[in-house]
């Protein structure tokens, strides 16, 4: 029925088998070839992944948990089987440790509503790192307001990354929560997040990691993190839009009051009382996208045929290659930590000269390099680099040292007409 990725060829990692997987890959732009250089925001959809989307709503669409029908029992085994793969893919305990959430931002809201709910007083204090995207800045903004609560800031050094020292002295008695990024979608730093476990845990305080940005580039497991939730988005991974995921430790998340009401999310209702479903059905109120979250699966065994470790030594390398190449272009400026193993992750925000990084971009794309400009979603990080936005390049398992090199000649060009 449902057919397979190119596992077999996948697994070589050779390069132009797995754009063949991409047919996005041979548009044209502008009458140029396509440089997508753009990941960060969103990542390209293999074959499999679109046909296996195409295939459900074909052959198997019915809602899932709610029809003793074949179809709505094929759906519902489709949808249960992707939350084994997503717990097998980042390690997780249990398959009711595996939220589905329409993406990062909502996996971070619905924790931040349902913490914030039960655990948040006056005084409290939630701890968040200079480097978060809005997503990780704007939910705990927003319930630290409605708590009396207050937020504190893990500050940064000028190389891009924390400050530990300084983390250490904002943990206190008052500190309910940590919330860090695990890679930095502008700097692409590549965060100690154990260590932030680690020393949260010594107060017996839990911790988020946002890994919209790690998760796609090198293996993620939950055991050796030990962190108490993590925040992924399945766009981000060759997966659909639409999808995403809220990892929690099993004992937290029995703490923690449903998010949003409606149907599946309860064992019983009537006027005087409502009671809630198990784990995970508890947080999922409402129909599920089933199908994204089988697509979502469908992705993860596509990367995971590939080999995560693989696709993070081709990422690497392509990093390591793109900052020593762009280094050496008049007026270059780098932001974030060298590009030493494990330092820096597939992300390279920089400016040239006074080129406003808005122009940079828009030049770069009539030469068919599309790049994200601006402030990223992450204005206090801009504010702390003293600048209003950088050009970013974001580097995915199809790209290529030849798009490397294109990019560097591209900016060179557009260097040259200022
Ligand atoms: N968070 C995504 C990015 O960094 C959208 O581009």
């Amino acid at each position: 029925m449902l057919k397979n990725c190119k596992k077999e060829k996948a697994c070589m990692y050779n390069i132009d088998n797995v754009r063949e997987d991409f047919p996005i890959l041979i548009r044209q732009v502008y009458g140029r070839p396509l440089v997508y250089l753009d990941n960060g925001a969103t990542t390209q959809k293999p074959r499999c992944v679109v046909e296996a989307m195409v295939d459900e709503y074909y052959n198997v669409n019915a809602n899932v948990h709610r029809g003793v029908h074949f179809l709505s029992q094929q759906a519902t085994e489709l949808h249960e089987q992707s939350r084994e793969t997503v717990r097998r893919f980042i390690g997780a305990r249990s398959a009711s440790e595996v939220l589905f959430t329409r993406g990062t931002t909502e996996s971070i809201n619905l924790l931040a509503f349902s913490f914030g709910e039960a655990f948040l007083r006056e005084g409290d204090e939630v701890v968040v790192s200079a480097m978060e995207h809005h997503s990780n800045i704007v939910p705990w903004q927003m319930v630290c307001e409605r708590k009396g609560a207050r937020l504190r800031v893990i500050p940064m050094t000028d190389a891009g990354t924390l400050c530990m020292d300084a983390y250490r002295q904002l943990l206190s008695e008052r500190t309910r929560i940590v919330c860090c990024t695990h890679v930095s979608n502008v700097l692409g730093t590549v965060n100690p997040v154990e260590e932030v476990v680690r020393e949260a845990h010594r107060h017996g305080i839990p911790v988020l990691i946002d890994g919209a940005q790690s998760t796609p580039h090198f293996p993620v497991d939950m055991q050796q993190l030990d962190c108490d939730f993590f925040a992924f988005s399945g766009h981000k991974i060759y997966g659909p839009t639409g999808i995403g995921v809220l990892y929690g430790k099993e004992e937290w998340l029995e703490k923690l009051p449903p998010y949003q009401g409606g149907g599946e999310m309860i064992k019983n209702v009537s006027f005087e009382r409502t009671t809630y479903n198990e784990l995970p059905y508890k947080f999922e109120a409402g129909t599920p996208d089933y199908v994204a979250s089988h697509a979502l699966a469908v992705a993860l065994d596509y990367v995971s045929a590939l080999g995560m470790e693989n696709i993070y030594q081709h990422e690497q390398a392509l990093t390591r290659y793109a900052m020593e190449q762009l280094q050496q272009l008049e007026g270059m400026r780098i932001f974030g930590p060298p590009a030493a193993e494990g330092q820096h992750d597939a992300v390279v925000s920089f400016l040239v000269g006074n080129i406003h990084h808005l122009d940079m971009g828009t030049l770069l794309d009539r030469l068919g390099i599309a790049v994200r400009t601006g402030h990223h979603c992450a204005e206090p990080l801009m504010h702390r680099l003293g600048i209003e936005g950088t050009v970013r390049a974001s580097f995915g398992l199809y790209n290529t040292k030849d798009e490397v090199d294109a990019l560097v000649a591209g900016i060179e060009r557009v260097r040259k007409m200022f």
